[in-house]
């Protein structure tokens, strides 16, 4: 939710800030910005501000050689106060110029500020940005306070969450920086300084960082970093080194980050075992993990949309290797709405960001209660790892695309892991069985061959979703679960209205809805249990005129069918299922003419809750 990003002290600001939104676009795409100006100490520059609605390549058309500075800062939009518009798109400046500030996050006072402080003041759009910057400036001109202290003074009267980067015009060589449960670090250079959203916007220039935490404010300048608490103590803090690797974050020669994305899942698959396997298969997770594990009564998952949907497709593996109960959780259904917890509980957050400002308010409970938990997430360093208990790391690389692939099913793997280990220490006889390295590996060549049966999915699916306006994904059981995350990601990024529903509960009412020609695509994995019911439930839509696509483990598989998925361990085939139903979304989007990577109204990184 927002991208920002600043310099300064860098002989090409404006290079630097417009790589820096290209490479954050993902954390939201409705409007963009940059406040451009050279950063001499002593020298009063105005400095150039240059906005646009839409996305960075819109900006970029409007940004000309003359734009050029040693130091600013950037910002890359997705609205949650004021439509997308140039006016209400960041940097925000101050009634008289002479404040510049880019925000992400949300101010939950911003009207009661206007009322009390600012009811004089004219104000270009309806953002609580603008507020926050007006807010400085009054306080710096009415109660003659200087920069820091104006700002500082700000921070104690707004209320919510967010992460600033702001500059004054008359101490161009200066950005100040302060951040509250949105994310922001700084970035080390040789003779400059950076501060972003996300360390992956910066690894071209370095791969040196320093945190920042929250209720601390940052006074960067080219040559130092200062660190303060709220009450004005400086703060010391070391930088740490970041793995990134500036390949991982391009396109390659794919046309969309997604399908280079749904490609990876294989590699993914094999590198989670060489991270939590050693040379002879044994486990290898944490060992303070399985013992919080093996001491608690139950497991709670809090997470949110396709995390949430790897949650439950490891449900059933967790609990039959653990012998404990596992509940899912909404995280911003449990923020205010936390039901009666067991006596001992565990609980699990699973976030690709790390960053969902909805599972952070749980975590932020959960640790007021003193209990463990555990963050299983793919970026190291993220908020949510750094207030969990503990941490597992997803090894997926990172995920850019807005829809979520590589990472939902990394997750699964992970938790098998877990569960694995878990398992092995109290000595359950399921758990020892199961060779998970070995398993994963048949998983890793069975979405090889799906992949390399791009073009037949592709073309099974053409037709069916080219025009519709709605489509149900159906299974049961494990199936259900990724039927739940197989529509979620259809409706994303094409724009289908579809449900995933559980096959045996559509005749309850939902199969009112099938008529002539209604596209329903079926589920059906290896599961003896069930898949017949499925059939059966196929059979009904069949009659009622649905156009039905059955996605079919080959174990299971009967003539007619129409996808074949090589049958996996039933631990793990919501890893196998959900690959063709990536690519069935896909495809839909490709088709319709869609930006994949970028959906409307969505961002990577959801930081607002
Ligand atoms: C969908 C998608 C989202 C995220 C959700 C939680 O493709 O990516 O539903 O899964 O916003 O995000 P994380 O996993 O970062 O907590």
């Amino acid at each position: 939710m927002c991208g920002i990003v600043g310099v300064v002290g860098h002989k090409n600001a404006r290079d630097i800030l417009m790589q820096g939104l290209e490479k954050l676009e993902y954390r939201g795409y409705d409007s963009a910005g940059i406040f451009v100006t050279s950063a001499q100490q002593g020298v009063q520059e105005t400095g150039q501000l240059i906005k646009s609605v839409g996305r960075i390549a819109d900006l970029r058309e409007k940004i000309g050689i003359d734009v050029a500075g040693t130091a600013g800062i950037g910002h890359t939009r997705w609205a949650t106060h004021g439509k997308p518009a140039a006016h209400n798109a960041h940097p925000h400046t101050s009634s008289d110029g002479r404040f510049v500030l880019v925000h992400n996050g949300v101010i939950e006072n911003y009207l009661a500020l206007k009322q009390d402080y600012l009811s004089a003041d004219h104000f270009d759009g309806e953002t609580d940005t603008e507020v926050a910057v007006h807010l400085i400036a009054a306080l710096a001109e009415q109660e003659g306070l200087d920069t820091l202290e104006a700002f500082k003074k700000a921070l104690t009267l707004i209320e919510g969450s967010y992460a600033f980067a702001l500059m004054d015009r008359t101490r161009p060589d200066v950005i100040y920086v302060a951040k509250n449960k949105s994310p922001l670090l700084i970035g080390l250079g040789d003779g400059y300084h950076m501060v972003c959203s996300d360390a992956m916007a910066m690894i071209r220039e370095t791969s040196e960082f320093m945190e920042i935490h929250d209720h601390e404010l940052v006074i960067l300048t080219k040559d130092t970093v200062e660190i303060h608490d709220l009450a004005g103590n400086i703060v010391s803090r070391e930088s740490y080194t970041a793995e990134l690797d500036l390949s991982d974050i391009g396109k390659g020669t794919y046309p969309f980050y997604m399908l280079k994305e749904i490609d990876e899942q294989p590699a993914v698959m094999r590198k989670l075992s060489q991270v939590y396997a050693d040379e002879n298969g044994q486990v290898t997770v944490d060992q303070g993990i399985i013992e919080a594990l093996v001491n608690a009564d139950r497991i709670y998952i809090i997470a949110a949309g396709t995390s949430y949907h790897a949650g439950y497709a490891s449900k059933y593996l967790l609990e039959e290797l653990t012998e404990k109960p596992v509940e899912l959780g909404i995280a911003s259904e449990w923020g205010y709405n936390m039901p009666r917890l067991s006596d001992k509980p565990f609980f699990i957050f699973l976030s690709q960001s790390g960053e969902t400002a909805d599972s952070r308010q749980v975590l932020v409970k959960v640790n007021a209660l003193g209990l463990p938990s555990l963050t299983v997430t793919n970026v190291p360093g993220s908020t949510l790892s750094r207030e969990a208990s503990f941490t597992m790391l997803l090894h997926a690389g990172p995920e850019i695309a807005v829809a979520s692939t590589k990472a939902y099913t990394a997750q699964i793997a992970t938790l098998a892991f877990l569960a694995k280990a878990v398992g092995t220490a109290i000595q359950n006889d399921k758990a020892q069985a199961f060779d998970i390295v070995h398993e994963l590996s048949i998983v890793a060549q069975t979405i090889e061959t799906t992949l390399s049966e791009k073009a037949w999915i592709e073309n099974k699916i053409t037709g069916l979703l080219a025009t519709t306006r709605n489509a149900f994904y159906i299974g049961r059981g494990q199936d259900y679960y990724v039927s739940m995350e197989a529509s979620l990601k259809l409706k994303e990024i094409s724009y289908i209205q579809c449900e995933g529903f559980a096959a045996g509960e559509l005749k309850h009412g939902t199969i009112a809805l099938i008529e002539d020609q209604t596209p329903v695509i079926a589920l059906i994995s290896n599961n003896p249990k069930v898949a017949a019911h499925t059939r059966g439930n196929v059979s009904e839509v069949v009659a009622r005129g649905a156009s039905v696509v059955t996605i079919v483990e080959r174990a299971a598989a009967i003539d007619g069918d129409d996808i074949i998925v090589n049958t996996v361990h039933p631990y793990l085939s919501s890893i196998a299922m959900v690959v063709p139903t990536q690519l069935i979304a896909y495809y839909a989007s490709l088709h319709r003419g869609l930006d994949v990577d970028k959906p409307r109204n969505l961002a990577k990184s959801v930081t607002v809750e």
